[in-house]
């Protein structure tokens, strides 16, 4: 399997680049999150949800439409993308039940300060982390007992890793991990009750594991 390349941008920065990724992303509506959707609403899990990494907000407001009787923190590193996600949630009316906080999931005492939380979830952000294996222990430590940690990110398949484009996507599916790397993670921090899954179209996976 072809090498893993780090993205150049940890995150997204600037007002305009954040809001034009919360109007493009959006427009790919709930395809882009059908499993993750799929997976959330099979652990039946009520009570208060994390979502790191949540960029513009478009995942957790879909989360929270279709489970009425959750409320959401949502964090980010960018400060920016926080606006945009703040901004999202208000045109949803969905300010009472998710609150949106600047942070960096790979910062313990932060992650610690936001308390324990029924699931803990992420989606596409994983291959920015700077520090996967100490993230995913944070994120893992924010689970409460008998909740669960879901983590859904793009795979590093070698049919788009060696197609000649530098387009954003690309990228990320170069900075992206394969199951066994992201097994050696969860193995190494003692987490064995998980499972890897690789889902339709075959450069997505998801990791459940449970408390
Ligand atoms: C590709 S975007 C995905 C956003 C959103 N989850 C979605 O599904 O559209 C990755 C997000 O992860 C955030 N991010 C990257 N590194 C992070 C970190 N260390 N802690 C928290 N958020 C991070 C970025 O700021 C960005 O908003």
């Amino acid at each position: 399997m072809p090498k893993r390349i780090e993205q150049k941008e940890e995150v997204i920065t600037g007002a305009e680049d954040s809001q034009h990724y919360g109007e493009t992303h959006g427009k790919h509506g709930e395809l882009q999150y059908r499993a993750l959707l799929k997976d959330i609403k099979a652990l039946n899990l009520s009570g208060h949800y994390l979502e790191v990494g949540a960029g513009p907000g478009t995942l957790a407001t879909m989360i929270a439409e279709h489970n009425p009787s959750v409320s959401i923190t949502a964090v980010d590193l960018s400060p920016d993308m926080v606006s945009v996600a703040k901004e999202h949630i208000k045109e949803k009316n969905l300010q009472d039940r998710i609150q949106c906080v600047i942070g960096d999931v790979n910062d313990a005492a932060v992650m610690k300060g936001l308390g324990k939380f029924d699931l803990v979830y992420s989606a596409f952000s994983l291959h920015h982390w700077k520090d996967p294996e100490s993230s995913i222990r944070n994120l893992f430590n924010a689970v409460r007992a008998n909740g669960v940690l879901y983590v859904y990110d793009l795979k590093r398949v070698w049919w788009l890793y060696f197609l000649p484009l530098n387009s954003g996507f690309i990228e990320s599916i170069r900075a992206s991990y394969m199951p066994n790397e992201i097994g050696g993670f969860f193995q190494k921090l003692g987490i064995n009750n998980h499972k890897i899954a690789t889902l339709f179209p075959f450069f997505m996976q998801s990791v459940i594991a449970w408390k």
